[in-house]
């Protein structure tokens, strides 16, 4: 196997993770979950998203919560920007980096963001020139890239196209995203291949929610293929509210064992993940999704 030796965790759970809770969370809580998050070593983590609060109203505090973290040397705290609107208030909350995010079918992005594809990207243009002028970092999400809850099979090029148009904006890196968590690991990589043609591997992350249980072994397909920028979920939290059913991220608990044990550097420290897991799950009143998690509670157990 032909691996990198090193890889980047970006954390999406305080966002992707917490978007899709059916009970309020805190600013409290979501801002301790961020610097516990940031103090076992995580350098990129979605803190939230400014985006219509009467389609998520979980992320309704979301400048709350960047104004109570505090800050760490070297870490990017990213937050979601459907819009100018949003972008606005990003600024205001002071965000360094900011994510647009889009998707490889017409439906989907109708059901998320209320638009075409062709109108988003139209809307994502002028948050990529402004934020280009202000020094602020954007990222791009491309969703349903191996499948989609409403029209089912997505054309790799659909999503190529996608990824290059976000690429050609000024975004430094696109994350693509398996939104409903049903793809397999040869269509993962031969996807990421084809993607490959039009956005370097550098700058391509793999997003993988966990519903079909493949995501562990979607990541290590697309790193053969050379993606060094993983995105994952603390405990598997989270779900998409556009996306019925749709698991949470694969856990970064999860994906750090497996890197771990295959001498990929993260510098993020499992014990210290597994706690910061353990703490929003306390909160939620549930168990992690992390298997890793659970297993290693049950060596703890007296
Ligand atoms: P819209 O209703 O078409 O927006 O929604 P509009 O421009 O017509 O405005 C309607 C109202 O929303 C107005 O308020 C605006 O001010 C307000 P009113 O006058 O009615 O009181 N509004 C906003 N408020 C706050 N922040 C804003 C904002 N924009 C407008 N930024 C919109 C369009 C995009 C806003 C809406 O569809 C929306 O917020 N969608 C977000 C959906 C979302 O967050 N989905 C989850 C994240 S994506 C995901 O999880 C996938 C990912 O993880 C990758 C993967 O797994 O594939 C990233
Ligand atoms: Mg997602």
């Amino acid at each position: 196997m032909h691996l990198p030796s090193q890889v980047k965790l970006v954390e999406v759970g305080p966002r992707d993770g917490l978007q899709n809770e059916p009970e309020n969370v805190p600013a409290a809580i979501k801002i301790e979950l961020i610097d516990k998050l940031a103090a076992a070593g995580v350098r990129s983590i979605e803190a939230g998203s400014f985006v219509s609060p009467k389609w998520v109203p979980q992320m309704a505090d979301t400048a709350d919560v960047m104004a109570g973290i505090t800050p760490q040397d070297g870490v990017r705290y990213s937050v979601l920007t459907p819009n100018m609107k949003g972008f606005e208030a990003a600024m205001d909350a002071g965000a360094k980096e900011v994510a647009i995010f889009g998707a490889a079918s017409e439906t989907f992005s109708q059901k998320n963001i209320n638009c075409s594809i062709a109108e988003s990207l139209d809307r994502f243009r002028p948050i990529t020139e402004a934020a280009k002028k202000a020094g602020i970092a954007v990222r791009g999400y491309v969703s349903c890239v191996l499948g989609c809850p409403y029209e089912g099979d997505v054309q790799p090029q659909s999503v190529a196209k996608v990824a290059g148009d976000l690429m050609a904006m000024g975004c430094y890196e696109i994350s693509l995203g398996d939104t409903i968590g049903k793809g397999t690991a040869s269509a993962a990589q031969e996807l990421f291949k084809i993607v490959t043609e039009v956005v370097p591997v550098d700058c391509l992350a793999g997003h993988f929610h966990d519903t079909y249980g493949q995501a562990l072994a979607n990541i290590l397909a697309v790193m053969e293929v050379g993606v060094k920028t993983i995105d994952s979920s603390v405990a598997g939290l989270g779900g998409c509210p556009y996306a019925k059913g749709a698991a949470g991220n694969v856990a970064s608990e999860d994906v750090l064992y497996m890197l771990n044990g295959l001498n990929v550097q993260t510098g993020v420290d499992l014990d210290a993940l597994v706690g910061a897991g353990r703490f929003i799950c306390d909160e939620l009143g549930r168990p992690p999704s992390s298997k890793v998690s659970l297993a290693l509670s049950r060596e703890d157990a007296p």
